[in-house]
Order: structure tokens, then C-alpha cells, then sequence
């Protein structure tokens, strides 16, 4: 099963960064790191149509797993991440076929944050626009990070995640 990684976090080599690449060891995913994209706001008018949004979608269709990785960021996830999933409105009205392809797949997160827990808030948006695109939803593997670069815990958590996500359901 093939599995992507989509990173959203203001830090390049920071804690999410760490969990996705230990992640990555177990599951064999392939990571996109959103910095690496030019992707304007939602845009109405779709002047935007020509930027980096469409190509990785057409990208993404490849794989079987979509894993969402982010920091927590006041309570939300990251901004980078929001503009992604708010361009995935594209995939509603411009190019409908290409939104249709996500059905049947599977998503899940992977987050890094300094609280104990995270809040429902910050799950929801994701579960349910998942669960919007027919794909079904998998869960959370969350690290609280009280010390940067704690890659203890971080790696700990990519186990579990590895584990509890995809619940043996990957074979790489
Ligand atoms: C702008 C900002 C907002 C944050 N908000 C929260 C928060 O609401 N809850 C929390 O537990 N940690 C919060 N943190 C801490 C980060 O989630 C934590 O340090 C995370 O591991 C950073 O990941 P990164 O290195 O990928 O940016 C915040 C950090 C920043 C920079």
C-alpha cells in the first residue's frame, strides 16, 4: 500500500518534520513538504489554477494513504495546512473527476504539539473533510513534544502510529 505524507509546519527541521521521517522508516511513505509548493489562498475565480495545487493532486491519486502531518498551532493546524485543504475546493468545482479519484482511499494525521493533549477542534476539520471526500478516516498519532528534538518520544509515537493508523493494514 502506498503511502503519502502531507507536511504543513513553519519549520522544515523542526518536531513534525522528525515524527514524518521516523514515520516514514516504518511505512515507506513518501513526503510533501508544502513548503516546497507554490499554492496560493482559495481563490473564486481560479486565477490560481495554474499554480502547484493541481499537479500534486494529480500526484497524490497514486497513493492509497493520505497521512496529514501537523503542528498544532493555536488549537488548529497549521496554516499551510488549511490553505491545502481549502484549495481542495478546487477538486468541487473545477475539476470534479480529479476530486472523484479520492474516493475509497484513506487518511490519517500526525502531529506534534507542547500540550499533554490535543483539542477535538483540531481533529475535526480533517476527519470530516476526509470523510466528505468518501474516504475513510483513520485516526490521530499525536506527540506531545516538551523538549525540541525529543526523538525519543517522537519515535516512540511513529511506532504507535505505524501501528494503531494503519492497523496492520500496510505491507511494505
Ligand atoms: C504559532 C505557534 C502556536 C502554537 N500553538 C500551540 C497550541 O495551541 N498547543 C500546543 O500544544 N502547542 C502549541 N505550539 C507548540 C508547537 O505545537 C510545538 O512546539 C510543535 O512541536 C512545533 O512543531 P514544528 O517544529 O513542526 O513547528 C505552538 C507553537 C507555535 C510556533
Amino acid at each position: 500500500m502506498k503511502v503519502a505524507v502531507i507536511l504543513g509546519t513553519s519549520r522544515g527541521d523542526g518536531n513534525t518534520r522528525k515524527l514524518v521521517d521516523e514515520f516514514s522508516v516504518f511505512s515507506d511513505a513518501k513526503v510533501f513538504d508544502l513548503a516546497d509548493y507554490d499554492m496560493s489562498f482559495y481563490d473564486y475565480e481560479h486565477h490560481n489554477k495554474g499554480d502547484d495545487f493541481l499537479p500534486l493532486m494529480r500526484e497524490l491519486v497514486a497513493f492509497d494513504h493520505i497521512v496529514y502531518a501537523t503542528p498544532l498551532y493555536w488549537y488548529s493546524m497549521s496554516a499551510q495546512l488549511k490553505v491545502f485543504f481549502d484549495r481542495i475546493s478546487d477538486l468541487l468545482t473545477i475539476e470534479k473527476d480529479l476530486g472523484r479519484e479520492f474516493k475509497g482511499k484513506s487518511a490519517s494525521m500526525l502531529a506534534t504539539g507542547h500540550n499533554e493533549n490535543y483539542p477535538d477542534c483540531f481533529v475535526k476539520p480533517i476527519e470530516l473533510a476526509t470523510e466528505y471526500l468518501k474516504m475513510e478516516f483513520k485516526g490521530i498519532g499525536y506527540a506531545s513534544v516538551q523538549a525540541d528534538n525529543d526523538l525519543m518520544t517522537l519515535s516512540k509515537v511513529a511506532i504507535q502510529s505505524f501501528e494503531t493508523i494503519t492497523r496492520g493494514e500496510f505491507s511494505y
